[in-house]
């Protein structure tokens, strides 16, 4: 192990195989990556699903460094800079329609934390404090702190922790089914009845004692699970019947991966909270936020005027650089059409990742907008391992996938060609037929 790698102890890393064989990035531009050694990866992840807008792009460059010289940093409390305002206003412009104040973080988990905390100070000034219970859902993922963990349901994440999650949390059953969905284009048919589970653990609790659940529109990190047809309608609906606040974590769906701005517009459902991050920066500086309905801000701001209304908030949030950041990537997004581009492109994208059935072990394929999916076999001999066999034999053969457990996962800048995505999927098809049984 090379002494130059060990005090960097990686996130999500098996920090003594990587370092034993490095996979290291040192440019991008555009669709690409190059490794030190000058060799050229085609991107299939946007980094990690968040570099929507392409690498390299010399607006943003330019937009930050512009600020930085301006204004380093501003303090969040009780100040402001008017950038932050200016980009809490373009985000509101995009944002499904009611759904009008902003609250920044600095990432997707405190995104997440934030809008857990918001919904229960919600209840709590509306008289109906004893609405504390939280419900998620298996397979979710909402980052790594622990309101984030509580709520999340992928069990590698949450299994260290385990007695020291936040109380009074339920899960949804997960969305996915095989038997039925296998290679379903776009929103599988089955499993909208899934949401009625909540009515299960409102007769359990009573919905006087809940106030949210929070669902991925399209659950990411677990392998791409696009809802079931009318899934979220029936949540939303139920929701509505029992006073529950319903979140969305739009963390990856958010800035064009469905073909709108967010999820919400895609399948036209309304939360009261999103949660966002990765894309609103397009990767370059950390950032995160949340959207909040009218009637939900306009409920903190009943108290005397001199009164603090949330005792929540980081010391970077807003921070003058992310923000201009933000304002420069939205701007992109905008002027070049991005999130129709998905639209156009996403039949072809379709036909595509659904071009790899019928290869050897492949059981699954899914996808949605600009992002998708591939479900291997597992290997008996060591299940879980073949999504991370693929994602290293895909590196070095050029490209860059994400694994997940016995998945493969794609969610390419929204730039992407169409002679991209030939070569992307072609060169995952080679290296699927290559693999050798585990
Ligand atoms: C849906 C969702 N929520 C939250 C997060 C956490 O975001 P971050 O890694 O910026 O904390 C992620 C990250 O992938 C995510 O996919």
């Amino acid at each position: 192990m090379s002494n130059q790698l060990e005090a960097f102890w990686m996130p999500f890393t098996a920090n003594r195989q990587f370092k034993a064989k490095p996979r290291l990035l040192a440019r991008a531009q555009g669709m690409h990556y190059w490794t030190p050694e000058g060799r050229q990866i085609l991107d299939g992840v946007a980094g990690l699903w968040c570099v929507n807008a392409g690498h390299g792009r010399q607006e943003i460059t330019a937009a930050v460094t512009r600020s930085m010289e301006n204004l380093d940093y501003a303090p969040p409390f009780q100040m402001g800079h008017p950038q932050a305002f200016e980009l809490a206003n373009a985000i509101v412009n995009i944002a499904p329609a009611g759904m009008d104040h902003v609250f920044f973080t600095n990432s997707g988990s405190e995104a997440v934390e934030s809008a857990l905390k918001i919904a229960l100070q919600y209840h709590r000034l509306r008289g109906d404090s004893s609405r504390t219970r939280l419900i998620g859902r298996e397979r979710g993922y909402h980052g790594v702190n622990f309101g984030g963990l509580s709520v999340g349901g992928m069990v590698a994440n949450r299994k260290a922790w385990a007695g020291s999650m936040l109380p009074g949390v339920d899960h949804l059953p997960h969305t996915f089914n095989l038997s039925k969905n296998a290679f379903s284009r776009g929103l599988p048919e089955h499993g909208a009845e899934l949401a009625d589970e909540l009515e299960r653990l409102v007769a359990l609790h009573d919905a006087s004692n809940i106030a949210a659940v929070i669902v991925e529109p399209i659950a990411g990190s677990t392998g791409v699970l696009p809802p079931p047809k009318g899934y979220l309608q029936r949540l939303r609906q139920l929701c509505d019947k029992h006073g529950i606040l319903l979140i969305f974590d739009e963390v990856i769906t958010g800035f064009g991966r469905t073909g709108e701005a967010f999820a919400a517009q895609a399948f036209d459902v309304t939360p009261d909270l999103i949660t966002m991050a990765k894309g609103l920066t397009n990767g370059t500086v950390p950032m995160g936020a949340v959207l909040v309905k009218k009637e939900i801000h306009d409920a903190f701001m009943t108290g005397p005027e001199a009164a603090i209304e949330l005792f929540h908030g980081y010391t970077y949030s807003a921070h003058p650089t992310a923000a201009a950041a933000g304002l420069a990537t939205l701007d992109i997004y905008q002027r070049e059409g991005l999130f129709q581009r998905v639209k156009e492109i996403a039949p072809y994208w379709e036909d595509a990742v659904h071009s790899l059935k019928g290869l050897p072990g492949v059981i699954d394929v899914r996808n949605y907008g600009l992002v998708a999916a591939i479900e291997y076999e597992p290997w008996a001999s060591r299940p879980g391992a073949r999504g991370f066999d693929t994602f290293v034999r895909a590196f070095d053969a050029g490209i860059l996938v994400r694994s997940a457990g016995d998945m493969t996962a794609m969610s390419p800048p929204l730039i992407i060609e169409r002679s991209q995505i030939d070569e992307l999927v072609g060169t995952l098809a080679d290296v699927i037929k290559a693999t050798k049984a585990g």
